[in-house]
């Protein structure tokens, strides 16, 4: 049997986790922050976004989290173009990623505990396999 992971990462047998295509983005009426963005990155991979202050790292990562809609070009992710995505299918789109914010983002009202387990609890998981 192939090694998963070695599959995973051949690209002749899995689409890209992500691509984008002549991606463009701006906020406002702003000069734009990303221009004629192409990217593809196999699944299984592992990479480093870096850039200096404002080159526009968060913003590229709130188009692939689908926080924000590219103003041009194309996006895919999971072999799923996702360009124009309606609304209410990006929570089960999202509930494919794991994303740690910067700035935390935890909810002030639960514990520590609870924080963390929110995602297992709305993707359905039973209390019993992740609670201690
Ligand atoms: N909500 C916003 N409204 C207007 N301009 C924004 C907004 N968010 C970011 N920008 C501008 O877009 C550009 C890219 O910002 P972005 O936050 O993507 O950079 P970054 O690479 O993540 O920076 P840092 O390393 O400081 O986190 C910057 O010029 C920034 O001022
Ligand atoms: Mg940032």
């Amino acid at each position: 049997m192939p090694d998963p992971i070695r599959r995973a990462a051949d690209p002749d047998s899995a689409p890209d986790a992500v691509r984008l295509r002549g991606v463009g983005f701006g906020y406002g009426g702003r000069p734009a922050v990303l221009r004629d963005v192409n990217l593809s990155l196999p699944n299984g991979s592992f990479h480093f976004l870096t850039g200096p202050s404002g080159a526009g790292k968060s913003s590229l990562l709130r188009l692939l989290t689908l926080a924000a809609r590219p103003q041009a070009g194309r996006i895919s992710l999971f072999g799923q173009d996702v360009t124009q995505l309606p609304r209410r299918e990006v929570p089960a789109l999202r509930r494919r990623m794991g994303v740690i914010f910067q700035d935390f983002r935890l909810l002030d009202h639960l514990s520590a505990f609870d924080n963390a387990a929110l995602p297992l609890r709305l993707a359905g998981e039973r209390p019993a396999d992740y609670a201690a």
